[in-house]
């Protein structure tokens, strides 16, 4: 076979970044650091698609690939160097997710519009649904004055660590899996990290069509006086077999418990174990607390790109004060039920 030569120039080379963390025999993130002011940004997107199968196999491996110093300065850049992975995009729409987004391209859209004040916990993304994407992608077009990082966290390390402290609860969120509960507004609400409309979440525009998905997914649902509509999820994992026989704690407990918090939600009562008992609150926060000791606070430059297997790694985002605008892309759904016992 003739090995074709490309003509590419671009070339990015492995880096150390600093606060990078080693797990066994990986890093945390691995990283690349880009060409030098002269790179170009179809250079760029050659790269990425010749190493594609690379690129995601490091960053299964590994949890996070960061690209660092690449010529991406924008939600176009962004959505060209996704597409150059060649992965199905999970468009936002077709999400069950309860942060309200802009979509700036077909495949990016803001990473979270809600208030700079607003911590967002760590969590795997859509965890709470039945649906949920197998990667997630972000890049920095403007990083904030202060704060803004999006704090990084491997599961599978997580959950070896929440096994060992507590067993009981581990074995108890394996065992029942998780519900969420959560009241959706009526329209839009920016001001809360998870004010998207239960029209826009189920996409429908009238009760009829949302009692209809709402039981096609299995879940129960109340409406409120106000117009709003609380949903509960069916049981659903909390704990998932990834690659290499990792464990991963694959659920939304710690942002659901920490941070399902505004005019319509409670966080004490947003998640239960799939069998309805209450979570051990101490255990959780303990959860929490080792979750932010794992952290790599990913302290965003512009023209960086985080490829970050959602089924190993969990993210977060701090407060920051400034602009700060972070894009966001989701590929390859997957769908998640919670074993019936027999
Ligand atoms: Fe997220």
């Amino acid at each position: 076979m003739i090995a074709i030569n490309s003509m590419n120039t671009f070339q990015a080379i492995e880096t150390a970044v600093e606060k990078q963390q080693q797990h066994g025999e990986t890093v945390f993130p691995y990283a690349f650091v880009g060409g030098d002011a002269t790179a170009s940004l179809p250079g760029a997107i050659s790269w990425v698609n010749e190493q594609r199968e690379e690129l995601l196999s490091l960053t299964n491996r590994h949890g996070a690939v960061l690209l660092r110093d690449f010529p991406v300065t924008d939600a176009n850049d962004f959505d060209a160097v996704v597409s150059a992975l060649g992965l199905t995009n999970f468009p936002y729409e077709q999400s069950l997710s309860n942060a309200v987004r802009i979509n700036r391209t077909e495949r990016v859209f803001s990473a979270n519009e809600a208030p700079p004040e607003v911590q967002i916990f760590f969590h795997h993304e859509m965890a709470q649904t039945p649906l949920y994407p197998r990667w997630i992608f972000f890049s920095c077009e403007v990083a904030a004055e202060r704060g803004g990082a999006t704090p990084l966290c491997r599961s599978d390390v997580l959950y070896e660590r929440l096994l060992a402290d507590r067993p009981a609860f581990a074995n108890a969120c394996e065992e029942t899996g998780l519900m969420y509960t959560n009241v959706m507004p009526d329209f839009d609400d920016a001001n809360s990290g998870m004010g998207r409309s239960w029209r826009s979440t189920l996409g429908v525009d009238c009760r009829e069509a949302a009692e209809q998905r709402l039981a096609e997914l299995n879940y129960a649902w109340e409406w409120q006086n106000d117009g709003c509509l609380k949903a509960t999820t069916p049981p659903l994992p909390a704990v998932a077999d990834a690659s290499g026989g990792r464990k991963v704690f694959f659920n939304q407990l710690i942002a659901a418990f920490c941070g399902w918090k505004d005019d319509r939600n409670d966080p004490s009562k947003s998640i239960r174990h799939g069998d309805g008992t209450p979570l051990d609150t101490e255990a959780v926060l303990a959860a929490t607390e080792m979750a932010e000791e794992l952290s790599f606070d990913l302290e965003w430059q512009v023209g960086d790109v985080a490829l970050i297997d959602n089924t190993i790694a969990m993210h977060a985002r701090r407060p920051f004060q400034g602009r700060r605008k972070v894009v966001a892309s989701l590929a390859e759904m997957q769908r998640q039920v919670f074993p019936a016992k027999c």
